[in-house]
């Protein structure tokens, strides 16, 4: 089967270098061009999404993808920069809160991100209710070795717990102030454990210590925290010429995942990425492309701030735009975003003017919840990708069975088709010019699906 695939591919190379060759594009470079890029979107699938907490953010998972992404970049004959920066890094393995005197309920809990882990066998404490846990409500209460049940509001998290751990306490549980969880964050590791509540629970609690009895839990929290780093890996492929005058166009997509298998958030950009810079190595093209796949998303698009605070100032001027792709695998949807509604809408039409010419069906809306966002604050035009509605964003069912590779492809063709049309319309800081077709790259969509992934031109 795999000789067959490759001997097919060899035909379909030849074919694909005819079509290119007619465009006066150099003769392709790497081995093997046409290897179906549907097959490939799941090799590399199995190679980064294959387990539970795959990349998680600062783990082995994340350096390990980062290693198998440069080797890949090289392969494709690109430049590769690894750009490093720390990160605490945090991993959830859940918690479980049973109270006593409520005949050994368990409670819904969650943890907050960057708390420390209770020790295995846990804690097993009366629970002290101290307000909104500021320093003066602890001045008044003694906490010592106990668990302070504290309310949300009027201060961060993290002051709350440090109150707490200051007062003596072994352990903080904070209760929402409305409905529903609370899904927050620390901001940084803190000296005591903290879980959270609902209001309901937590008030619940504060009733029975209202009326002088004793509420005795049982608290485990089990996580992994400890100081690390995450990096950026930058695939540069250089313009055919004066390259140190062209213009760059930074292409991305988000490495790391929380702790899922993470395979459409977002292994499924990076996958389209990959296939976008081996194909990409096929056109002699006027400007620069940066292929970067961002560490550190999840935990704040630190890796794309990162990107863009080490340009010089020359180096920002000079990128011209960014496309970045987030969860492109799954969904029935074909999303074109920017980052604001204010936002340079320069690469969003683009976009949308080369998904009609393949007679893809989108919407355009407002997302900021992805790297593209940390380009657009540094005012350079930027355009997101995803598909919608993923139903398991986040959630150990986002798993590799669940991807539809056709869904990458057709980002990859809109994306490659984008590539064709900025070296002729790049955006510049007045670039207000209508967009000029050159030609297309076909549809993996619909009925004309290109057979084992090559790519036509119209
Ligand atoms: N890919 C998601 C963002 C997303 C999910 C956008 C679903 C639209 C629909 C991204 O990886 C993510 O989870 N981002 C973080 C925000 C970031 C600023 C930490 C999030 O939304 O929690
Ligand atoms: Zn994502």
């Amino acid at each position: 089967m795999y000789n067959f695939k490759r001997f097919k591919g060899f035909y379909v190379g030849v074919a694909m270098f005819t079509m290119l060759s007619s465009f006066s594009y150099a003769q392709p470079t790497i081995k093997d061009s046409a290897y179906p890029a549907d097959d490939r979107v799941y090799e590399h699938l199995n190679v980064l999404a294959s387990v539970d907490n795959a990349r998680v953010t600062g783990f082995e998972g994340e350096h390990k993808a980062a290693d198998y992404i440069a080797q890949q970049f090289e392969e494709y004959g690109l430049i590769v920069d690894r750009q490093e920066f720390p990160v605490t890094a945090f991993l959830d393995q859940g918690s479980k809160l049973v109270v006593d005197s409520l005949d050994g309920k368990e409670l819904e809990t969650k943890n907050f991100t960057y708390t420390p882990p209770t020790e295995s066998e846990g804690i097993l404490s009366d629970v002290i209710y101290v307000n909104l846990g500021s320093e003066k409500d602890f001045a008044n209460i003694d906490v010592k070795g106990k668990i302070a049940l504290i309310k949300r509001g009027s201060y961060s998290f993290y002051d709350k717990v440090q109150n707490a751990a200051k007062a003596g306490a072994k352990g903080v549980i904070i209760f929402n102030n409305s409905e529903g969880m609370i899904s927050g964050t620390l901001g940084q590791i803190t000296d005591i454990p903290a879980l959270a509540i609902t209001q309901a629970e937590g008030e619940k609690l504060k009733a029975i210590l209202d009326k002088e009895e004793a509420v005795k839990v049982s608290m485990k929290i089990d996580t992994e925290v400890k100081d690390s780093y995450s990096e950026n890996i930058i695939g540069t492929l250089y313009a055919q010429k004066n390259a140190r005058d062209a213009k760059t166009v930074v292409i991305g997509a988000h490495m790391d995942c929380v702790d899922t298998p993470g395979a459409n958030d977002n292994c499924s950009g990076v996958t389209g990425l990959l296939e976008l810079a081996r194909a990409s190595q096929l056109l002699n093209l006027n400007y620069n492309i940066k292929f970067v796949t961002f560490g550190a998303e999840e935990i704040g698009l630190v890796g794309s701030e990162n990107y863009v605070e080490s340009l010089s100032q020359e180096e920002r001027d000079n990128t011209a735009c960014m496309i970045n792709m987030d969860m492109i695998g799954v969904g029935e949807t074909l999303g074109i975003m920017t980052a604001t509604d204010n936002s340079n809408m320069y690469m969003a039409d683009l976009a949308e003017k080369c998904a009609k010419e393949l007679n893809y069906n989108y919407n355009r809306s407002v997302e900021d919840r992805s790297d593209h966002t940390s380009f657009d604050t540094a005012g350079i035009p930027s355009v997101h990708f995803d598909y919608h509605i993923d139903n398991n964003y986040h959630t150990d069912e986002d798993s590799i069975d669940k991807i539809d590779s056709i869904k990458v492809l057709n980002v990859y063709s809109v994306v490659l088709n984008m590539i064709r049309d900025l070296d002729e319309n790049m955006p510049t800081n007045q670039n207000n010019k209508e967009i000029k077709t050159m030609r297309s790259f076909n549809n993996f969509d619909s009925g004309n699906k290109a057979k084992n992934g090559e790519f036509y031109i119209k």
